[in-house]
């Protein structure tokens, strides 16, 4: 296992290129089991989490390959494994969203129950509900999710939870409808820009979905789909990440490859600390002068402040002049980086779902452990402008969201280093 050793104090300065949306990426190749045909995927980023998914991909039957130019190429070669098992769905959530495509494409599929992860209890039930809305039945058997159905009927599918819409559960029975007869309304979809991406990507397959980026989305189904070429969206939360880096460290980088129009909640509150957002051609330059404002941060379903940023905000607040309140509305328990952010000087108080964040001078480099994957970044950002040395142990967690973090963030001016622990 690797750790980072971070001396922190540098200003970040420079340019650097968002790479393609982890997010987005993953249901895609999902959807690749759908089609008939190849699909050429540009902009897939070089992570962990995505050679987890081709390695379960491949145990689906579908060839996947990097070529010379760096694209993901997929291509269904055998259609007779429909079992994602415990041993590989435990390793990542998001394996999850081949539940859908199986379901559509073979009409059966044996899924295992993805377990709670560092972030909370994570619950499939509204993507059950959704396959069995289109006549799938499903039943649970040693942990493992079976569906099955001879044939898939369009419905109208309600997919509002308690903590508001689910964006694989969306995507997941949007890929299902998209073969099964007739019309499906799912209500209350997830509007992320990744559920769009999924969409866009089916489209261009032969799909017939329309009113995706809204809460209703309609899915005409079809007889089958063929592949395509696609380029996956930037990914908005790397792309918030190095905001938040070059805010913290009084910065001034340039993002490349930046949707802006997928951050307007984080760049309002950005500027509300008193950062410089600016559009600048296809990207953003960031800025700023490090007198931090104090700030409330809710986090909401797209297009609000995204639950993903969470913890680089509040990483960034630890040194606002003032108390700031930070509300985790979307896993009212992703808070595993708050212990490790006051080992660094922070003073951060959680009462239920929210934390109060006492703003203080400095943050003091320590020793601190990577549990999350978004909490590791947040630690990071932490390390980067803290008084001396940050060792962060467990960066695997980080390497299955940011591609060569380190490599990207020292092309910046950080010092920061990768070693064995
Ligand atoms: N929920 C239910 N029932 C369900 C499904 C979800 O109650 O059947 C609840 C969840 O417990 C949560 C809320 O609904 O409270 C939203 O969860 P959602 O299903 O939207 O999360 P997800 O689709 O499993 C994706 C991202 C997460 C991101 C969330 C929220 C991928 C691969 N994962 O997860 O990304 O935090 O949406 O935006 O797209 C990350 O990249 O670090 C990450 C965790």
């Amino acid at each position: 296992m690797d750790c980072f050793v971070i001396t922190g104090g540098n200003r970040l300065r420079g340019q650097v290129t968002i790479k393609g949306s982890k997010n987005a990426a993953l249901p895609i190749m999902a959807a690749s089991i759908l089609t008939e045909g190849e699909t050429v995927l540009k902009g897939v980023p070089e992570l962990a989490d995505v050679e987890h998914l081709s390695f379960i991909l491949e145990k689906l039957g579908v060839a996947v390959m990097r070529d010379e130019q760096r694209n993901i190429r997929l291509k269904v070669e055998d259609e007779m494994n429909c079992l994602a098992e415990y041993e590989l769905v435990r390793k990542m959530r998001a394996s999850v969203c081949v539940m859908g495509p199986l379901l559509a494409k073979r009409r059966y599929a044996r899924v295992s129950l993805p377990g709670g992860c560092n972030i909370g209890d994570r619950p499939i039930g509204l993507h059950l509900q959704g396959m069995e809305a289109l006549g799938g039945e499903t039943e649970l058997v040693s942990g493992d999710i079976h569906v099955k159905a001879k044939r898939l009927k369009g419905a109208e599918i309600f997919m509002g939870g308690p903590f508001g819409s689910t964006v694989l559960g969306t995507a997941n029975v949007m890929m299902a409808a998209c073969l099964a007869e007739g019309t499906t309304v799912i209500e209350s979809a997830a509007c992320e820009p990744e559920v769009v991406d999924l969409a866009d990507y089916l489209n261009a397959c032969g799909a017939g979905i329309t009113g995706h980026g809204t809460p209703r989305i309609t899915i005409e189904g079809v007889k089958s789909l063929h592949g395509c070429e696609y380029t996956v969206i930037p990914d908005r939360i790397e792309s918030g990440t190095f905001m938040v880096a070059a805010a913290i460290t009084n910065g001034d980088v340039k993002l490349a490859n930046c949707r802006l129009d997928h951050l307007l909640a984080v760049v309002d509150r950005l500027r509300a600390i008193g950062v410089n957002v600016e559009r600048d051609g296809d990207g953003a330059q960031i800025s700023s002068s490090r007198h931090l404002e104090p700030v409330s941060v809710t986090t909401q379903p797209y297009p609000g402040f995204p639950t993903d940023l969470q913890a680089q905000f509040m990483a960034l607040l630890s040194l606002a002049g003032g108390n700031s309140i930070v509300t985790e509305k979307i896993f009212p328990d992703r808070f595993v980086h708050v212990a490790e952010l006051n080992r660094m000087g922070a003073r951060l108080r959680k009462e239920g779902p929210t934390v109060i964040v006492e703003g203080v001078k400095q943050l003091v480099g320590a020793p601190v452990m990577a549990s999350d994957l978004r909490a590791s970044a947040a630690l990071v950002m932490a390390g980067l402008c803290a008084k001396g040395q940050t060792k962060i142990a467990r960066v695997y967690h980080i390497d299955r969201g940011y591609e060569h973090i380190e490599e990207r963030l020292t092309a910046l001016g950080a010092d920061i280093k990768r070693l064995p622990e």
